[in-house]
């Protein structure tokens, strides 16, 4: 019945979580609104904002569980990927409560830790499934053979799909970060009024960029037309651009699931908040007669309790790191 701490840091949210046996008991977050007004995270402010949370973090997921530090059986954090002042402070903190406690120190991969999120509820995947991970930084289809068993299929050759959804917002004019208000509009837009290119890019892989620059020429014709074009139509351009971006990512999974023949399938990271995109897979596994799969919301977006089921899994199979271990901002799987 091991108990874990897991602490999150690798980009704009300190996270803390409390797990045991399998079982989150405790995940709470400090979001940083300060990057708000930068149109985007600022990887310094990012790294003294969780120099700030990262105590106050660790003590609510303890109170909230119940627990004190002497219950605790190991400590996990996010290795990699990620900002690396921001991956260091969650780190360093990490490797002090583990030699202070003198406990040991589980190393997470935040991408694996994504697909792992999927693990956390009932229902639960069987193995092997395949997972579509979409958040700011990455879009990846991973094969999921079991805890630690990932082969990426697919993934984005330039902006990640949440990107895509940020920088779309930018030219739309919403703040940063703009993924969740673009789902906002959208609810109450024509998805098929306005209509964007899908790039052709092969296999399983992804691009982003070619649909950032349609959408700016297609804002920049249309304004020189009718200056308050965005403001008359911003609901119909949110949907419509949302319901590009979600076929992208729908199509390759589709393409994937159908080269593998895994009938298990989910999604994970910021973007599977995306609420087309949710509607959009189980519409497609219904279908097509497979099983979806998507983590309640706060476990989509970044959280400790994805690093806390990881490290859950790598504490049963001894997979433990010592104090030498240093972050780093790309990891290979
Ligand atoms: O996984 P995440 O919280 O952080 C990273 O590791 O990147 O993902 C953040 C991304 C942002 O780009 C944000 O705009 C996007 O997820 N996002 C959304 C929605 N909620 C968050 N994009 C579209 N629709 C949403 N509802
Ligand atoms: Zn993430």
């Amino acid at each position: 019945m091991p108990t874990i701490l897991a602490i999150e840091s690798s980009c704009d949210e300190t996270s803390a979580s409390v797990c045991r046996d399998g079982k989150i008991l405790s995940n709470f977050n400090a979001n940083q609104t300060i990057h708000e007004k930068y149109g985007g995270v600022v990887p310094e402010l990012a790294s003294r904002a969780h120099m700030q949370n990262i105590v106050p973090v660790m003590d609510a997921a303890l109170n909230t569980a119940g627990l004190g530090l002497q219950s605790i059986d190991a400590i996990a954090f996010t290795k990699a990927p990620g900002l690396i002042g921001s991956l260091l402070v969650g780190a360093e903190f990490a490797k002090s409560l583990s030699l202070a406690l003198n406990k040991p120190l589980i190393a997470v991969h935040h991408m694996q830790a994504h697909v792992l999120a999927n693990l956390i509820e009932e229902p639960r995947p069987s193995f092997p499934f395949l997972c579509l991970t979409v958040s700011g930084g990455h879009t990846q289809i991973v094969l999921c053979e079991s805890p630690s068993s990932m082969k990426i299929l697919g993934e984005t050759l330039d902006d990640a799909a949440g990107e895509a959804f940020d920088k779309s917002a930018k030219l739309i004019g919403l703040p940063y970060p703009g993924g969740p208000l673009i789902d906002k509009f959208a609810q109450q837009g024509n998805p098929k009024r306005f209509s964007f290119p899908e790039p052709q890019i092969p296999g399983l892989n992804f691009s982003f960029s070619g649909l950032k620059t349609a959408i700016l020429y297609f804002l920049r014709d249309e304004k020189a037309k009718d200056p308050d074009f965005i403001e008359k139509n911003k609901a119909d351009i949110c949907a419509s651009v949302q319901q590009r971006i979600v076929t992208i990512l729908l199509n390759k999974l589709k393409k994937a699931a159908e080269q593998t023949g895994i009938k298990d399938i989910c999604i994970a990271g910021g973007v599977s908040a995306n609420s087309g995109l949710r509607d959009g897979l189980q519409e497609l596994c219904k279908r097509k007669g497979w099983n979806s799969f998507i983590p309640p919301f706060q476990y989509c977006t970044d959280n400790a309790a994805m690093i806390a089921i990881t490290a859950y899994y790598k504490y049963l199979s001894g997979d433990f790191t010592d104090l030498s271990v240093t972050p780093t901002a790309r990891a290979e799987w």
